[in-house]
Parts: C-alpha cells; sequence; structure tokens
C-alpha cells in the first residue's frame, strides 16, 4: 500500500511516499529555517505562507521522486496535530483536497507518533511494547509505546522541551537558530566537566523534566562573565551544559524503564540526533542490557516519511478523517490512545 504523507506542523513543508509503512519511496522535505533565522525563531505567520507557497511543489517533487502518480497511491496522511495552527491548516487543506479530488482515503497523523514511528523505518523488527524517549523542539516525553497506535505518557515537561532549550543556550552563546546542532558539535570539543550546572528537581511525578532552570542557569553564567567581562570557552558551556542534558534525560528515562520493566528502550524526535543524547542513552542501555532503538539521522527532525509510516499503522486500526478534520494545536498522545 502506498501512502503520500504531508507534514507542515513547523517549519519543514515535507511530502513523501511510503510503501507499507516503511519502504521510504521518496522523503522531501523543505526547510524554511533560513527564513526564520533572520528572526531567532519561527514565526508562525511566515511559516503558514511558506508552507503554502511551496506545498504543492514538494508534494509533486515527491511523486515524481518516488516515480509515481497520484493514481498509484492509496491514501493521503496528514500532520493533525500537535503544532502551530496556521501551518497545520495549510497541509490539511491541501491533503483534504487531494484526497477528496481522487477520492483516497484521509488519514489524520499525530506530530509525536510519527516521531516515534521513524523508528519502524529504521528498524522494522521493533515491537511495541516499549518505553520512548522523545525530544523534540515543541515535546519532551517519557512514553510507553502500548502498540504502533496507543501510547501512556509517564514523563512530562513543566516548561521548556528539550529542543528549545538547546536553542536559547545556543543562542546565549551567540549560535545561530536553531541552535541545538551547535550546540552538539561545540560539545564534542569542549571539556564536559567544565561547570556543573543544577539537575532541577520537580514535583509531583518522578519521570517528569524541567529544563528552564537548567536553561537559566546557563545564561546567567554567560551574562555574569560578560558583565565581568571575562571570556568563558564556549564550547565548555556547551559541553557542560550537554552533559547534564543527557543525565537528566537518561536518568529519567532509565529509572522509569526500571520502574515500569521495559527493556525496550527507543528514542524520537530532533534532539535524537544529539551524539550526546545518543550515546548516552547507549551506554545506560548497554550497561543494563536493554535493546536500545534509535531512527537514523535523517528521520530525526521533521519529515514526512515518519507521517507515512505512522499514517500505515493508523490506517490499519481504522483511522479516518473526512472533509471536516482540523488542525488542533495541542492533543496529547494519550488522547488519540482513548
Ligand atoms: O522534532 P523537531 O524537528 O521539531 C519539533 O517537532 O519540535 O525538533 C527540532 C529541535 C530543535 O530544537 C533543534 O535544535 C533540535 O531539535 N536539534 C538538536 C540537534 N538537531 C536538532 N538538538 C541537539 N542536538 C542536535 N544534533
Ligand atoms: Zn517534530
Amino acid at each position: 500500500m502506498k501512502i503520500l504523507a504531508i507534514e507542515s506542523s513547523c517549519d519543514e513543508t515535507a511530502c513523501a511516499i511510503v510503501e507499507d509503512g516503511v519502504n521510504v519511496l521518496s522523503n522531501i522535505v523543505a526547510t524554511q529555517i533560513a527564513e526564520h533565522r533572520l528572526y531567532g525563531g519561527v514565526v508562525p505567520e511566515i511559516a503558514s505562507r511558506m508552507h503554502a507557497e511551496c506545498i504543492y511543489q514538494v508534494t509533486q517533487e515527491a511523486l515524481t521522486a518516488a516515480n509515481c502518480a497520484l493514481s498509484d497511491i492509496d491514501a493521503i496522511a496528514v500532520t493533525y496535530a500537535p503544532g502551530l495552527i496556521g501551518a497545520l491548516l495549510v497541509g490539511i487543506s491541501f491533503a483534504k483536497g487531494l484526497a477528496m479530488s481522487s477520492g483516497k482515503p484521509l488519514i489524520p497523523v499525530h506530530h509525536i507518533a510519527g516521531h516515534i514511528a521513524a523508528n519502524y523505518i529504521s528498524h522494522p523488527e521493533l515491537e511495541p511494547p516499549y518505553l520512548c524517549l522523545v525530544v523534540s523542539g515543541g515535546h519532551s516525553h517519557i512514553v510507553e509505546v502500548l502498540d504502533r497506535t496507543r501510547y501512556r505518557v509517564v514523563g512530562r515537561t513543566h516548561d521548556d522541551a528539550a529542543g528549545e532549550c538547546f536553542d536559547k543556550v545556543a543562542r546565549t552563546l551567540g549560535y545561530e537558530y536553531p541552535g541545538g546542532k551547535y550546540i552538539d558539535s561545540a560539545a564534542k570539543i569542549g571539556d564536559p566537566k567544565a561547570y556543573n550546572f543544577p539537575h532541577p528537581r520537580v514535583d509531583g511525578c518522578e519521570y517528569d523534566f524541567s529544563f528552564s532552570g537548567l536553561k537559566t542557569a546557563v545564561i546567567n553564567l554567560v551574562h555574569n562573565a560578560s558583565q565581568k567581562g571575562e571570556t568563558l570557552v564556549r564550547e565548555d558551556v556547551a559541553a557542560s551544559f550537554q552533559r547534564t542534558v543527557c543525565e537528566i534525560v537518561v536518568g529519567k528515562t532509565m529509572a522509569a524503564a526500571e520502574a515500569l520493566g521495559y527493556k525496550t528502550i527507543g528514542l524520537a524526535g530532533g534532539v535524537s540526533a544529539n551524539s550526546g543524547v545518543r550515546g548516552a542513552l547507549q551506554k545506560a542501555c548497554d550497561k543494563r542490557g536493554f535493546k536500545l532503538y534509535m531512527p537514523e539521522l535523517k528521520y530525526c527532525g521533521d519529515n514526512a516519511a515518519m507521517i507515512g509510516c505512522q499514517g500505515y499503522y493508523d490506517y490499519l486500526a481504522g483511522k479516518r478523517a473526512d472533509s471536516s478534520l482540523n488542525g488542533i494545536a495541542t492533543l496529547s498522545l494519550e488522547k488519540i490512545s482513548e
């Protein structure tokens, strides 16, 4: 079964053709990062306009690269939540138009479920149940993946998402938006023990996260140094910050896995591209004899292949949308598991 998938929840306009949830026949991603970089973050209005400008061409390119015509496609999948509402609506309206005019089924896909599904593309043998650490620009969760369409969130951030924290710290250190990947590179040459940043205490669930205190600690360090005219080695700050993030996310994930009895762990979301997080999680899993699954780097950030993969499992589970499909800015994974 061939699915044409569309993703436009944030600042990437993406279309992919995916066969049977695993064969990625094409995967086209048009990024808007250069435009948003001027403003230091995503400007929702600009994102919507740019999606509208390029979604047709991105879809054409995906069909051409897959050597397919629309008539070869069996269903249309689209990200409908969560995300920037105007951005989501561009992809949804386009997908609805394609589905309604061609008479093909329309499958609504949750963006975070898509990130988790990126692992099934790289590792088709991965079978739920397992525990997945989801760290992206907008979300930080520890999720029990019960089956390929049902989830239970056992930990979540109380404030910033991990990627957001990476990007804010990167900006403070003078890197361009989105700075997560620059922190990753800088951390490779910096001293991870140069600074000791706090591990924020979180009230409530022991697997919940908080990143705003860590972010503030780094910002204060940098500002205090600049007020005193001192120069910091930013690679050392980056490496120490990244070490702290790794300790937090890996520590919570291992604690949850041990308490809940999971020996299979997944990693997903844009921050899953981070070499420090990948290495630290691998080490922690190896130490405990856990099996770890991580997406290939090309499927870590936002893309439509992951939506086409998840769309296949949602299709098998009977999920369908009609012309009344709307975008939803905030929607938990648990809501779609009811
Ligand atoms: O999942 P994603 O592409 O978009 C959302 O759904 O939010 O995640 C984007 C986030 C950004 O914050 C970006 O800086 C971060 O992922 N990111 C990284 C790396 N590559 C992307 N953070 C740390 N290290 C990286 N190598
Ligand atoms: Zn994402």
